[in-house]
Formats: structure tokens, C-alpha cells, sequence
């Protein structure tokens, strides 16, 4: 909502721990959210992460911007950068 600060541990909690809980993946654990996985697939910014939300990788759900908004997908993609290493 507007005017509102958002809270991305929060918004991953919602959208994303179903699958990433801990930074994990339990649908591909060859594919989680620590920095030498990803790195490894070539998911290096949070314009990267925000990308993999919009148009991801098989077994994975696609968020639009009516579910996520950019500000909110913004958000989800720091909070995985600063928080799984
Ligand atoms: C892959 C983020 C929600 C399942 C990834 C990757 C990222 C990511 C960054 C790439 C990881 C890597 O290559 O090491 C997110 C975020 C989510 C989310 C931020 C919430 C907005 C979900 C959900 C599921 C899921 C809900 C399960 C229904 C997967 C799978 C892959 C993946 C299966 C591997 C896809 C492939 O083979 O390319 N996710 N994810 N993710 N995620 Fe998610």
C-alpha cells in the first residue's frame, strides 16, 4: 500500500519460505538461494532475483505485479541478498 515501508523478510515469509524455507530449495536442492548456488547460475542482483520472480525456472511459481509488486519484489530481493550468504 502506499506511503507504507515494506518489509521483505516479511513478504518472503509469505511468498517464497513455502519452497525457500531457510534459503533452501526443496523442490531443486541443487538450486537454493545461497550466494555460491546462485552465483552459480548467474543470479548476481537483486535485478537478477526480481527477474527469476517474474519469469522463473521450472518448478518454480511465477509472480506478476498484481501478487508482487516491483516495490515489494525489490524488497524480497534484498532481503535474500543480505540474508543468505
Ligand atoms: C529458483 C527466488 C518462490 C521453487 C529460484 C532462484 C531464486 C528464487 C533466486 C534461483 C536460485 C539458484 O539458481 O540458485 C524465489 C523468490 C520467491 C520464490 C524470491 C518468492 C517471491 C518459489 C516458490 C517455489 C520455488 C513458491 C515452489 C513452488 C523454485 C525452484 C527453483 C527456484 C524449483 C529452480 C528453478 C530452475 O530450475 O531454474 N527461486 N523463489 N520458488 N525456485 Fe524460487
Amino acid at each position: 500500500k502506499k506511503g507504507q515501508k515494506i518489509d521483505g523478510k516479511k513478504e518472503f515469509e509469505e511468498h517464497c519460505a513455502v519452497c525457500h524455507k531457510g534459503g533452501g530449495n526443496i523442490v531443486n536442492p541443487a538450486k537454493t538461494l545461497s550466494k555460491k548456488d546462485r552465483e552459480a547460475n548467474g543470479i548476481k542482483t537483486a535485478k537478477d532475483i526480481i527477474a527469476t520472480m517474474r519469469k522463473p525456472g521450472p518448478g518454480m511459481t511465477a509472480f506478476d505485479k498484481k501478487t508482487v509488486s516491483d516495490k515489494e519484489a525489490r524488497a524480497i530481493a534484498d532481503y535474500v541478498l543480505k540474508t543468505f550468504k
